[in-house]
């Protein structure tokens, strides 16, 4: 393994991975995991080709992840997801389009990822119950590789989260509480009784491994396209651990030498009814003020404040992208046009992508024929009460 140590993502603290742990001690911002890349590029049998070889899966970046060779490997299968050329909706847009389709991980969304990796690592330091805010997607992933660890799950939701999450996290045993409110009282609920329950907090940010599951889309869009990096990335942003896992993604893989220093454009797409990060990055702020009343069909996009605010916003202006909103008309109809067109039943937050596609080419923010990929993050199929309604 060449996991050193974890690092506060804002005040640098090192922090021991050998302990549970949730946020920086120091500080109380993230705390990311640090490898030895040196050693790793020293290693011959551990070249960008020998990868390649491998077999499709997350855990096929083994070495880039954190868990030591005598941890459990907890998975379902996740990763190793395919990158589909748009034929349609590209052409109509007119740029070069890919559409990383995360919706056939387990529990079929991109959430799978960062729960493999930091349910495997928080049972390898002896949690037994695990906790976490939800607005739906992780909620389902959480009790699903929970079940497959043989630990508890006890996960908080808004009550009126999508009706597959809900019954999906019951069906495979965990313990699910319904909260009159938003995933930020779902939060402070869990911070509040934790330490009494003995719970370890699995929250979005508030641990380092559920990014080291996500980062895994970096290095997998990277071989995909033959380790050159498209102009730009559309990415649907509640808590942001996609996006900051991805740009770490990149910068491990520069220092590995396996990509030069160019970078997409990033873009964070949100909903016009939950959209901190949309008004921060307007404004010119450094962290994003909590969205009042947030509300959207897009349940994953309905975070009114999120801990890593600071990160994505420092990326987006790093990487020359940006921030846009969506409206939920625009989402549903997008999910329909996409699925006629493309194949694929997407989610309202992969739908939102596409149609902010639209905006930002129509308004000059991407120019013709430039290589898009957009993440549909999980699928429809878990929306049908939306779909249902109209
Ligand atoms: C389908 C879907 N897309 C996007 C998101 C936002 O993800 P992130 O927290 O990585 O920004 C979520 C989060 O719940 C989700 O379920
Ligand atoms: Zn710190």
């Amino acid at each position: 393994m060449f996991l050193t140590h974890l690092e506060c993502s804002a005040c640098g603290l090192r922090h021991d991975w050998r302990q549970l742990q949730n946020l920086c001690t120091g500080c109380g911002k993230p705390l990311f995991a640090t490898y030895d890349l040196v050693a790793v590029g020293k290693v011959d049998c551990l070249k960008q080709s020998s990868f390649q070889r491998r077999k499709k899966s997350l855990w096929k970046w083994r070495e880039l992840l954190p868990l030591p060779k005598d941890g459990e490997l907890i998975s379902l299968g996740e990763g190793g997801t395919p990158l589909l050329q748009s034929e349609k909706f590209g052409r109509e847009v007119n740029v070069d389009l890919w559409i990383k389709d995360e919706s056939i991980n387990p529990t079929q969304s991109f959430k799978a990822r960062g729960m493999s990796v930091a349910v495997s690592m928080a049972k390898y330091l002896g949690a037994e119950k695990l906790s976490a805010p939800s607005a739906g997607n992780a909620g389902g992933a959480l009790a699903a590789y929970a079940a497959r660890a043989g630990l508890e799950a006890h996960i908080f939701m808004p009550r009126d989260t999508p009706r597959a999450n809900i019954i999906e996290c019951r069906e495979v045993g965990a313990h699910v509480t319904l909260i009159d409110g938003l995933i930020t009282d779902c939060g402070a609920e869990i911070a509040k009784r934790k330490e009494k329950e003995g719970w370890f907090d699995l929250s979005t940010l508030k641990e380092p491994y559920r990014i080291e599951g996500k980062k895994t889309l970096g290095y997998e869009i990277a071989e995909q396209l033959d380790w050159k990096l498209p102009d730009v990335i559309l990415y649907p942003t509640g808590g942001g651990t996609g996006l900051v896992g991805m740009w770490k993604a990149f910068d491990e893989m520069e220092k590995l030498g396996w990509i030069d220093h160019n970078r997409p454009r990033m873009f964070s797409v949100q909903a016009s009814g939950c959209a901190p990060i949309v008004r921060a990055f307007e404004a010119g702020e450094k962290f994003a003020a909590e969205f009042p009343n947030a509300h959207t069909v897009a349940s994953g996009l309905r975070v009114p404040k999120a801990i890593g605010d600071f990160l994505m916003l420092q990326i987006l202006r790093e990487s020359k992208g940006g921030a846009i909103a969506v409206n939920d008309d625009e989402m549903i109809q997008t999910v329909r046009e996409v699925g006629s067109k493309e194949g694929l039943f997407v989610a309202p937050e992969g739908a939102a992508c596409f149609a902010a596609l639209k905006k930002l080419r129509a308004i000059g923010k991407i120019d013709s024929g430039e290589r898009v990929v957009i993440f549909n993050t999980g699928s429809g199929i878990k929306y049908l009460d939306v779909f249902e309604a109209i």
